[in-house]
């Protein structure tokens, strides 16, 4: 009886400490028909390893017509990023493929979708300049924020 009751202790904390990691790693934000991000600036612990960024869109027009993404890149590259990434066509998510300066993206979303990614911050800088925008033709000037990776260690 002495070792099941161990086990199960631990198992409820291994629990607890994988939905703690699960909560401060992950981030959500939504988008509109008015080109709008719900957000201006988002948030992570420099501890997380890996971050779960959620993009929803509640509008409801189409991707083709008022279509959101969610890409990260430093402050110095999101304008050429930018540019590169609206020639690159809908058909690519407005990001030129394999472009080394875009830390992560989501796909384009339409209204009603929503779309997850996961990526790591493990080579990226606390404190850094980082941000992120939407890439759809004519959205980069209101669709765009903050990325903050904060020590609270
Ligand atoms: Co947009």
């Amino acid at each position: 009886m002495k070792t099941v009751f161990n086990v199960s202790i631990l198992a409820a904390g291994l629990l607890c400490a994988q939905f703690a990691l699960a909560a401060d790693c992950s981030l959500s934000i939504d988008s509109n028909d008015a080109m709008q991000f719900s957000k201006d600036e988002l948030t992570v612990d420099a501890s997380c390893t890996e971050v779960e960024l959620t993009l929803t869109h509640s509008g409801t027009m189409p991707r083709n017509a008022m279509g959101h993404n969610w890409v990260l890149t430093s402050k110095a590259d999101a304008q050429a990023v930018n540019q590169d990434g609206m020639q690159a066509g809908l058909e690519n998510d407005y990001v030129k493929p394999e472009d080394e300066r875009v830390i992560a993206h989501t796909p384009v979303i339409g209204g009603g979708e929503e779309a997850t990614i996961t990526f790591s911050i493990e080579n990226l800088d606390a404190g850094g300049d980082y941000m992120f925008f939407c890439t759809f033709p004519g959205h980069f000037a209101m669709m765009k924020g903050e990325f903050r990776i904060v020590n609270n260690g």
